[in-house]
């Protein structure tokens, strides 16, 4: 870029040397160092991130205004962290990338107004954040101004949730704030042996509790997303954590008004008889239900998550003709896919981000009941499974459920039925709607007929035999309508295709209140 006046090329000269030095954020051999550590800079992971040459790069000469402990002496441009707007497939979106090369990707007052400027923006155009964390917390040398920096985020964070997706990706050491912010978005995906999540560090564990533990044991991509449950991913490296943003983008809508993204579609045979082999003969033998749902839903769609947390359910989202859905299913291949603390609250986290993002929700059901237990019930089993009755019943998505073995007890009515709201449900021949299992059910009420039998075994089998006939079918419910439909799994794609088609323009709001007090 040239200009003909003298005086206004040495104008444009010095922004072109600004905007050199602003890409070196804490110069190359920070960059470099960050690069042995395996890492990508900010920019590098912001270019991965968006469409070829759509960023739009906002507050790059910023600078901090922190005045101790040396501060006065060090300026970096756009003071650790890289903000603006860009797209991905052609959707836009907002981002923020810090950068550790600058005082460890620490949060001063001007890093976090930078943050707050485009989650600002974002409220008010109504598209996502996407946040790529790569810092150490509140900065320490600026004190209480950095502090109040990050409560400026938390604070946007519960404004935008539930009317724009924030999605957080943890690409190194994170603390503090840095791990309270993401946690407070709806997406949290880590970087395997690069990032790590703690509120305190290794260090300062061994002053308080004494225990030595390395920060991959504390807070690694592994035991967040098997252990904890704070992250929804775990992601082999940098650019897989970037592409499976890209991928949960093709799932959600833009904000609470819009509908989510559809893919092409073209109507043909939905007849799967491959799904009429799944169930087992043995009704206490497991299955694993990513077949029933690979079975059911688009070609290649299914997008599994928080997929090694909390295995007994599985949740995740796919498209079914050509349009987005969230999917629930117990998993009988994991503790007989029983509900218990750590899947119910897996669960109702993910019923309530569709609920609040206008997807569909599709429930698949096989559940012998909760966990009995006293570690289940000394840790709040009551008050965890309690969470996922409350997102179910409080979801105004259409919702439909089908039961494909065990419907026992409280999960029945938990998982979708159609007296907390659900719109169709519909069950396999091989359903056993109940209020528990055949042998549970018949030692308890035939208990003094069978001690008293002159063969109390075979009395025992008797009564089980009976009580099977009765009632672990789908009959007794689908004669109250308590069941739509009992359908051959083979037609179960194609009824719920009709099954959505008819439920799009659903419309069910709740009772006027200033919010339910869901027990957290
Ligand atoms: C200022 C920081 C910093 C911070 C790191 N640095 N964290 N500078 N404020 N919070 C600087 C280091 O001084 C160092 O500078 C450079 O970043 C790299 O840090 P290292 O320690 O060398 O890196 P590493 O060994 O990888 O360890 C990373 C780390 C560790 C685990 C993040 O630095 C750390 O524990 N930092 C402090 C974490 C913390 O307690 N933050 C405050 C949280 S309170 P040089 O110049 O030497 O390269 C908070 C309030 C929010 O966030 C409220 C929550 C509710």
């Amino acid at each position: 870029m040239e200009a003909n006046d003298k005086s206004i090329q040495k104008k444009f000269d010095e922004l072109k040397k600004l905007n050199r030095e602003a890409l070196l954020g804490g110069g190359e051999k920070r960059i470099e160092q960050q690069h042995k550590r395996g890492k990508l800079t900010a920019r590098e992971r912001v270019e991965l991130l968006l469409d070829e040459g759509s960023f739009e790069e906002l507050g790059k000469l910023v600078v901090h205004r922190g005045r101790d402990f040396g501060l006065d002496a060090e300026h970096y441009l756009g003071d650790g962290v890289v903000t603006g707007y860009g797209t991905i497939n052609g959707r836009l979106v907002y981002v923020f990338s810090q950068d550790f090369t600058v005082f460890g990707g620490s949060l001063s007052e001007t890093h976090a107004e930078k943050i707050v400027k485009v989650m600002d923006l974002a409220m008010k155009n109504g598209a996502p954040v996407i946040g790529l964390n790569d810092s150490g917390g509140a900065r320490i040398q600026e004190g209480v101004v950095s502090l109040g920096g990050y409560a400026d985020i938390f604070y946007r964070n519960v404004m935008a949730s539930g009317v724009v997706p924030q999605i957080s990706a943890i690409m190194g050491p994170c603390a503090g704030g840095a791990v309270y912010s993401p946690a407070m978005t709806d997406f949290i995906l880590m970087v395997e042996n690069t990032s790590f999540m703690f509120v305190t560090g290794p260090n300062v564990v061994k002053t308080v509790t004494h225990e030595t533990v390395t920060a991959e044991e504390l807070g690694g991509a592994s035991t967040h997303s098997t252990k904890s449950g704070v992250t929804h991913f775990s992601c082999a490296n940098e650019a897989e954590c970037i592409n499976d943003i890209k991928k949960l983008m093709r799932y959600i809508p833009q904000n609470c008004e819009e509908d989510a993204p559809r893919v092409p579609y073209t109507p043909g045979d939905e007849k799967r008889p491959a799904l009429n082999d799944i169930i087992p003969a043995n009704p206490n033998q497991p299955y694993d239900m990513r077949d029933v749902i690979l079975g059911v839903v688009d070609e290649n769609s299914f997008f599994e998550v928080h997929k090694n947390f909390a295995e007994n359910i599985v949740v995740g989202f796919a498209h079914l003709a050509g349009r987005s859905i969230g999917i629930v299913g117990n998993q009988p291949a994991s503790l007989a896919g029983v509900l218990d603390i750590d899947s119910s609250v897996k669960a109702a986290r993910f019923v309530r981000f569709c609920d609040s993002f206008n997807i569909p929700l599709l429930v698949l059901e096989d559940v012998p009941g909760f966990l009995p237990g006293t570690d289940q019930e000394w840790n709040a089993i009551i008050t965890n499974g309690a969470k996922l009755l409350y997102a179910f019943s409080e979801a105004t998505v259409p919702r439909v459920t089908v039961i494909t073995r065990k419907a026992y007890g409280g999960a029945y009515d938990v998982m979708n039925s159609k007296h907390i709201g659900a719109d169709m449900n519909y069950a396999w021949p091989t359903a056993e709607i109940a209020v528990m299992g055949a042998k549970g059910a018949a030692e308890i009420i035939f208990k003094k007929e069978i001690s008293e039998a002159a063969n109390p075994e075979a009395k025992l089998n008797e009564k089980v035999d009976e009580y099977t006939q009765k009632f672990a079918t789908p009959y007794g419910a689908a004669q109250r309508g308590y069941i739509d439909e009992v359908i051959f799994p083979e037609q179960t794609r194609e009824k719920l295709i009709r099954a959505f088609q008819m439920l799009e323009n659903k419309v069910a709001t709740l009772p006027k209140k200033k919010h339910g007090n869901i027990p957290l």
